[in-house]
């Protein structure tokens, strides 16, 4: 008897026309780390709900595998968070989620990204937006995606304008210990402004069951 692939994910790649974006392994976190380490914003910024970039230099990268790892270890089809490596030419650039709850009855995603300071403002976080709602549109059956920025942060915000979001709504997000504004953005596939590129999807097939997305 064959027995079904313990972790297919392993096999899962998303390819655009500049990047390849594939769930997260071990030696690919640790070229994540390197990122880490040169800068993802600056310092006087903090774009995301958890501060995790104001960690001690000496601790952050061991945190960052373990936060990875937990992520993977509690992945089931009722609740999955998908953490992306985004590869240029190779190199690990940034991270891509694609994440959701009960998304068999749900069908919805949401997203949250980031790449090294060094990688931005050259396209690639419109490009792996757009790859991963194309996967989730158009390979998962997800009707709708979800995601959220600070109100401050225009790059977030532009990439979701770009790709056809609108706004619904603001809430209340404690950053660094001060109350700062986050604008939830949400996006119905048929709203989906598609780039002129069509993403490249492999080895989805034996994750289908795990990601609760039956053909
Ligand atoms: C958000 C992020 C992934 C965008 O990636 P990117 O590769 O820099 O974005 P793009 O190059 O695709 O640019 C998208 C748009 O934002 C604009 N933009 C990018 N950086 C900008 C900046 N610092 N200020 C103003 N506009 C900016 C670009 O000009 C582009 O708009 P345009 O096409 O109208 O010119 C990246 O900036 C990042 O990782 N930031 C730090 C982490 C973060 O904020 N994550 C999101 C948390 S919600």
């Amino acid at each position: 008897m064959e027995h079904p692939d313990p972790w297919p994910l392993r096999h899962l790649v998303i390819r655009t026309p500049r990047l390849e974006l594939r769930p997260d392994d071990d030696a690919g976190l640790l070229e994540l780390v390197e990122e880490t380490h040169l800068g993802i914003h600056p310092p006087a910024e903090m774009p995301f709900a958890v501060a995790w970039t104001d960690a001690d230099p000496a601790v952050i990268g061991r945190l960052s595998m373990q936060h990875y790892w937990a992520v993977r270890a509690q992945f089931t089809p009722a609740r999955w968070d998908l953490n992306l490596l985004v590869r240029h030419e190779g190199r690990v650039i940034g991270m891509q989620g694609l994440l959701a709850t009960e998304f068999g009855i749900s069908r919805e995603v949401a997203t949250g990204s980031w790449i090294g300071m060094r990688h931005q403002r050259r396209g690639f976080g419109t490009e792996m937006r757009a790859a991963v709602l194309q996967f989730a549109f158009d390979h998962l059956g997800a009707t709708r995606a979800r995601s959220a920025a600070a109100a401050v942060n225009t790059a977030s915000r532009r990439v979701s304008q770009k790709l056809g979001y609108r706004e619904d709504g603001t809430e209340c997000v404690v950053r660094r210990g001060k109350p700062t504004v986050n604008v939830r953005l949400v996006l119905d596939e048929p709203g989906f402004v598609r780039p002129g590129w069509t993403a490249e999807v492999e080895g989805l097939d034996a994750c289908r069951e795990l990601l609760g997305a039956p053909c």
